[in-house]
């Protein structure tokens, strides 16, 4: 998942590549680089680490050309170090990537028949090595790109430049995302629309299969099967004000403290105020079903797996819920009734989309729950239902995961409704919880600064556990990502009733234990889990309502008390917790919150 940019501008390019590879640094971030061409002559600038690094170099040694590409990058093949950053160049070629060319070891062998050699360990390098070949071949830069991408297995975004060519750019797409920037006398190419933000918003996506010849003043489109093919021009509304921190530390911080806004505004949007009732999109008759998949990675993940008890419970839809980088591997049986619901905020996860393919044809519907209307996995699906949380930067997802769940809700309950299993005044009632919720989770940031003392604590942990029993091992298991991926502390999530069998070998004084149990109707249950934890001299933490802390919570390290919420709905606030602990530990231990090691935000890669 890295983030390419290219520019046939009007102006100097080096400015707007390096702003567009900001927008593109939560794609990855191990390095970035850009090329131009001016009056013909080709020249790269190249900077491992963030794009700050390569900021710099630009002002002490700067790159003329108004003809550019850009890469921001996150390492597949070959370390982070300055020569497998990007642009990669051979000859007259110069090219930025996206994805994995999945053969390139064969092509590397094919090329060195040829007497080629290799500067890089990257499998982005033969690509720019076989199309120069058919250059010096005498072939065109756009023949010799049409030669080299049939011999491309995998998946790639391509952005070529050339030396002599000083208006020509060429973009291809084949399993990542990419977006054509259209200016006035300037054309754009770009991961997503966010990294065009600036320049344009007038924007059109390449379809699977497609490569583009770009002009300042034309655009190509050639299909997978070699025809010339039109792509809808769309008008793209991109707050670009969203794309800073507004104030905040962090953009973590700034996303987490938007959720009661957000989370207001698409259940605003999904239940109608008038009458209490579900507004989701047209076409998802949940009565035609008779099972659901719900297929996510990462905090997605957590999101099905707490709907697959919502669905359950209140529909009684029988649902199955899986990892997408699992799903199609174990060949999950379709039925002609099944409707599959695929969880993913940027919408372009690489094992999302892949599972998305593998069963588009076998299942009764398939639906895209997404922050991302116009995404590879919007764009596969027959029923799209945004989660309208606005542009998530942060790589630990917060906003997006609480929207996804309010979306989710709103599912299950439509689902019984649509099979008769709820009343009209039991569906309001549920209505009207929901959107009560965005006033409790102001509430809980509020109690921010308890945070603050707990984390220094579990920023001095090198283990860490969180437990949960029914609706709250989800949010364990949410917890426990949140804490791992921004801190770097390990940290496991269980469900509290399973640390008996094996885990609880792990608990001693050292390793702090995170319980998250509003008073519900397992509260016992989980009590008396924390208690065994508590007699082996375990630490824990007791994240619980009032009426849970009045019960239970002597001899515990620490008290996080939260609102009162239906317990059916209290994953959508316990989310709060789960981020404030992670966002305050990880802040103690002064790793980099928004860009945290080995990470990016987007998966674009399997
Ligand atoms: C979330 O905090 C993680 N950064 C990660 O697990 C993420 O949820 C996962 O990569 C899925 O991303 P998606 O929602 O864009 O598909």
């Amino acid at each position: 998942m890295c983030g390419i940019v290219g520019v046939l501008g009007l102006h100097e390019a080096a400015p707007m590549l390096v702003d567009a590879l900001k927008r593109l640094e939560y794609r990855g971030y191990d390095s970035a680089g850009i090329a131009t061409v001016r009056d013909g002559k080709l020249e790269r600038r190249r900077a491992t680490g963030k794009m700050v690094n390569l900021s710099d170099m630009l002002v002490h040694n700067s790159l003329a050309g108004k003809s550019g590409i850009g890469h921001t990058r996150w390492a597949t093949h070959g370390e982070p170090n300055l020569t497998n950053t990007h642009p990669h160049r051979a000859g007259a070629v110069a090219v930025v990537h996206n994805g994995i060319i999945e053969n390139f070891r064969e092509l590397r062998a094919e090329l060195a028949d040829l007497g080629v050699s290799f500067e890089t360990d990257t499998d982005t390098e033969t690509v720019a090595l076989l199309t120069n070949h058919f250059i010096s071949q005498g072939l065109s830069p756009r023949d010799a790109v049409a030669a080299t991408l049939p011999k491309l297995d995998g998946a790639f975004a391509l952005c070529f430049l050339f030396e002599g060519e000083d208006d020509l750019m060429i973009a291809a797409r084949k399993g990542s995302p990419l977006a054509i920037g259209h200016g006035v006398g300037e054309m754009f190419v770009g991961s997503d629309a966010i990294a065009l933000a600036a320049m344009t918003d007038q924007i059109t996506y390449l379809e699977e299969g497609d490569w583009a010849v770009l002009t300042r003043n034309s655009l190509e489109v050639i299909d997978a099967a070699g025809n010339l093919a039109n792509r809808e021009l769309k008008k793209i509304e991109i707050d670009t004000a969203a794309i800073d921190k507004a104030g905040h530390k962090h953009f973590m911080a700034k996303e987490i403290a938007e959720q009661p806004t957000v989370l207001a505004n698409v259940l605003g949007h999904y239940i109608n105020k008038e009458n209490n009732g579900l507004a989701l999109p047209e076409g998802l008759d949940f009565s035609e079903f008779d099972r659901l998949v719900l297929v996510a990675c990462g905090t997605g993940f957590y999101a099905c797996m707490t709907a697959k008890y919502w669905f359950e419970q209140i529909s009684g839809l029988p649902v199955e819920i899986d990892i997408a980088s699992e799903y199609r591997y174990r060949k999950p049986p379709v039925g002609p009734r099944t409707c599959a619901i695929f969880v993913s905020q940027s919408g372009e996860t690489a094992d999302t989309l892949a599972a998305l393919r593998h069963i588009a044809d076998k299942a009764a519907k398939i639906v895209a729950v997404v922050n991302v209307p116009e995404s590879s996995i919007a764009r596969e699906s027959d029923i799209i239902i945004p989660i309208r949380a606005g542009v998530e930067v942060g790589v630990a997802s917060t906003k997006a995961f609480t929207n996804q769940l309010a979306v989710l809700a709103c599912m299950a309950l439509k689902a019984a409704q649509d099979r008769a299993v709820i009343d009209a005044d039991e569906l309001k009632n549920n209505l009207v919880t929901l959107r009560n919720l965005p006033g409790l989770i102001n509430l809980a940031i509020a109690a921010e600064s308890h945070y603050t003392p707990i984390a220094k604590r579990l920023a001095a942990a090198d283990d860490v556990l969180f437990l949960g029993r029914g609706l709250m091992y989800p949010m364990a298991l949410e917890g426990a990502l949140k804490l791992k991926e921004i801190s770097y502390i390990h940290a496991e999530g269980y469900a509290a009733g399973e640390l008996k069998h094996g885990p609880i070998a792990l608990v001693d004084k050292k390793t702090p234990v995170v319980v998250m149990a509003p008073r519900d109707a397992l509260f016992e249950k989980t009590i008396s889990n924390m208690q065994e934890v508590m007699a082996r001299n375990g630490v824990v933490l007791l994240i619980t309502d009032s009426a849970g802390a009045k019960s239970a919570n002597d001899g515990v390290w620490g008290t996080l008390l939260m609102p009162d919420v239906d317990p059916v709905w209290a994953p959508i606030l316990y989310a709060i917790p789960a981020q404030l602990l992670a966002y305050h530990t990880a802040m103690a231990r002064g790793t980099d919150v928004d860009q945290p090691r080995n990470l990016a935000k987007s998966v674009t890669v399997e």
